[in-house]
């Protein structure tokens, strides 16, 4: 995630768009020791990258940076290598026996709560994406934090799924990239409102005290997030119509270097 800001905030320096497509995602191996060793091979694919990135770049800047990325790659590349030896000898164990009642009612909860899963994962790409796009750092580090907070709940979601014997999916709903800051902060409203709305249904639907609880605290969470962006809303709205009123002092950003010229021809 560091390495996503770093380089995303070097994008937006350069004034550039800053993507969320991402690379295909390990998620099936024959064994937990073979997943695993995929993630070291994706470490290792991720430094041959940033390799042959320096070799097509003179800005010293960047190549500091890339060199930083790659020497934490090359330690995770390891990492895994030596947790795949760790974890050779853990074995799925059996799922208990339950009749096809219990099962559908297990598999109708992993369902929700896998709804909740991929809010969750759309919300964290769009808010770290507004968050170093955004020129405003106030507005960005408020983005951060609850992008960090939405990762929680992912987690915290996805972990129940995995205990039950679910699979906790890594999709996402549409995200909202918008150019305009108040547009971004509708969106995340709404985005907000949709999240209040399902945890609501749920924590109605759900038997289980303890996961009721987790819910409830997601739940607030989320309307926290929905009167901060409300907030920021309000100011964003507020100093568009200062700009409205004041005098047009039309100032183009200054490019002091091209993309162009940061590469090596
Ligand atoms: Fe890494
Ligand atoms: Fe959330
Ligand atoms: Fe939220």
């Amino acid at each position: 995630m560091y390495h996503f800001q770093w380089l995303a905030l070097r994008i937006a320096e350069l004034g550039g768009d800053i993507s969320v497509a991402r690379y295909p995602v390990y998620l099936e191996a024959p064994s937990f020791k073979e997943l695993i060793l995929l993630d070291s091979k994706a470490e290792k694919e991720a430094v041959s990258q940033y390799k042959a990135h320096i070799a097509e770049i003179v800005d010293p800047r960047t190549i500091s940076l890339l060199e930083r990325i790659i020497s934490d790659e090359e330690r995770h590349a390891e990492k895994f290598a030596l947790m795949a030896e760790k974890v050779a000898d853990v074995e799925k164990s059996p799922g208990e026996e339950l009749s096809p009642e219990a099962e559908a009612k297990r598999n109708k909860l992993i369902e929700m709560l896998n709804s909740g899963v991929k809010h969750e994962y759309s919300v964290v790409l769009q808010y770290l994406h507004q968050a170093y796009s955004t020129k405003d750092r106030g507005f960005g580090h408020s983005l951060e934090q609850s992008a960090i907070t939405e990762m929680k709940h992912m987690g915290w979601l996805a972990e129940h799924v995995a205990e039950m014997g679910g699979k906790p999916p890594v999709e996402r709903n549409t995200l909202i990239l918008a150019d305009k800051e108040e547009d971004m902060i509708k969106a995340n409203i709404e985005d907000e409102e949709k999240a209040l709305d399902l945890y609501e249904q749920q924590i109605a639907d759900i038997e289980d005290e303890e996961l009721k609880q987790l819910l409830e605290t997601i739940r607030y969470h989320e309307e926290y997030h929905k009167e901060e962006f409300e907030y920021f809303l309000k100011q964003s709205v507020e100093k568009a119509a200062k700009e409205k009123t004041a005098p047009v002092n039309e100032t183009k950003r200054k490019v002091p270097f091209t993309v162009g010229s940061l590469i090596k021809k």
